[in-house]
Order: C-alpha cells, then structure tokens, then sequence
C-alpha cells in the first residue's frame, strides 16, 4: 500500500527521533543497519529494506528486513550497482522500465537506492515497494537523515 504524500512526512517525521535515539549511540555499523532495516520495514508498507554494503569490487548483501534477496550485485549492475557507481539515489517509479533491474523478487514495482560513502566503508540503503511509483524526493530528504545518525 502506498502512503500519501502527507503520511510519509508525519511517519518519518515521528520516527527521527526514535532512530536517532536508537542509532546515534551506537558505532557497531551492522547492529545500526540492522535496527534501521527493521525500523523502515515496520514504519511503513515497504515490501523489502536492507543494505548492500561493498566488498570485493562487489556489493554484497548485508542487513535486510523482508523476503529473501540476491547475495552479490555487481559494479554498475541492476538499481544497486548503479546507484553506487553513479554515487547518487536513484528513485525508480517503474522498475520494469529499468533496464538491467535486477528482479529479487517478483512483487517489487518501484524503489529508491541511497548510496553512502566513508572512509573505510560503502555500500547502499535499498527500499523495494509492490506499488508503481512508491518514491520520491521527500523519502531521500528523510532516509539520507536517519542514514546519517549511522554513517
Ligand atoms: N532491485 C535491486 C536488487 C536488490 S533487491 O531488490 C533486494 C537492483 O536492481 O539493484
């Protein structure tokens, strides 16, 4: 189900302060992505949330709320990879007109890839939804500032 522009404010607008209390605190990366996942996933409708974190020239599958996912997306391949190649979100209305889109599972039709860099660390934040059109800019104005109580 898709939340109307108004909703998805007020929900993220509520759940900042939960995740900065919960996240901010804490530096152990993968017990942060974890929670986060889980927070997205059980905030709103999403059918899929969870990083991909880089590895070996390659993305590899790190913390996920939701049905089972691909393990390793390459460099430029997919939603993912390009976003982490291009190094900016990519808001996708229509994932079957993405060529490449790398299809986890099949009731996914929409997503938004945030990429994040660090020193020592890289990956993307990825958010599937079974309704076209799922994203837009005001989910990359909010997840970009709970991503940061992380990275
Ligand atoms: N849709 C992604 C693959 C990852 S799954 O959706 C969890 C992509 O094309 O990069």
């Amino acid at each position: 189900m898709k939340s109307t522009e108004q909703e998805k404010t007020e929900i993220y607008r509520s759940i900042l302060p939960q995740a900065k209390a919960l996240l901010a605190n804490e530096k152990d990366l993968i017990a942060n992505m974890a929670n986060l996942s889980a927070i997205l996933k059980y905030s709103f409708h999403f059918l899929w949330v969870g990083f991909y974190t880089v590895k070996e020239g390659g993305l590899v599958l790190g913390p996920f709320q939701g049905p089972v996912a691909c393990t390793r997306i390459g460099y430029g391949k997919g939603v993912c990879g390009t976003a982490w190649k291009n190094k900016e979100t990519l808001i996708v209305p229509n994932v079957g007109e993405f060529p490449g889109h790398i299809a986890c599972n099949p009731e996914s039709r929409s997503e938004i890839v945030i990429p994040f860099e660090r020193k020592e660390f890289a990956g993307v934040l990825d958010i599937d939804s079974d309704c076209m059109d799922g994203f837009d800019r005001t989910d990359e104005f909010y997840l970009k500032q709970i991503l940061g109580f992380i990275i």
